[in-house]
């Protein structure tokens, strides 16, 4: 990915990211899955919190019907994050698993979708590139704080902001984003 992305360029880039992800779980088992499974928390914990910190409040501001059209993207984020935090206590080879995870792959499609036609088929008539490329700066502040794959040898704080509980690593990660962006 070059410097001068757009942020739509970008956030398109990690729902495809998102899309291989759910497929990789489910094409896999045992500790294969798990691990895809790891990845595909991380992505979306840093994916959907840097939406809510950078992205949404840019669209409930600037497109036109913004305000509804980002309550009913938050509140789909919501539901996902409910689903994940549920599928991250269990067992990823149960059935149990497998269904709530479908359930949760549904979601997550119809919702990328939702926001790439509602939303961000619409930044490009209200900004300017040079905006367009600051707002993909800061999403890209939210994947430096909380690397989706954290590697050995990385800092500490670092690496612990990505693993744990859902919830812990969704508020970490936000709390990592704001500091970010001052
Ligand atoms: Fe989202
Ligand atoms: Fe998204």
């Amino acid at each position: 990915m070059t410097q001068r992305t757009d942020v739509v360029e970008l956030l398109k880039a990690q729902h495809t990211r998102i899309r291989d992800l759910l497929d990789e779980v489910a094409a896999t088992s045992g500790e294969e899955r798990k691990q895809h499974f790891q990845d595909l928390v991380r992505l979306l914990a840093v994916h959907e919190t840097a939406e809510e910190e950078v992205v949404h409040p840019f669209a409930r501001k600037n497109i036109e019907g913004g305000e509804q059209i980002v309550k009913d993207r938050i509140q789909e984020e919501e539901s996902a994050k409910g689903l994940l935090s549920r599928l991250d206590d269990m067992d990823t080879d149960s059935p149990e698993f497998m269904t709530r995870f479908e359930e949760l792959r549904t979601n997550v499609l119809a919702h990328a979708e939702a926001e790439e036609k509602y939303e961000f088929a619409r930044f490009r008539q209200v900004a300017d590139q040079s905006k367009l490329e600051n707002l993909a700066r800061a999403v890209k502040a939210a994947e430096t704080v909380a690397p989706t794959r954290p590697h050995p040898g990385t800092d500490t704080a670092v690496k612990n902001l990505a693993v744990g509980p859902v919830a812990s690593v969704i508020d970490r990660t936000r709390d990592a984003i704001r500091k970010a962006m001052g």
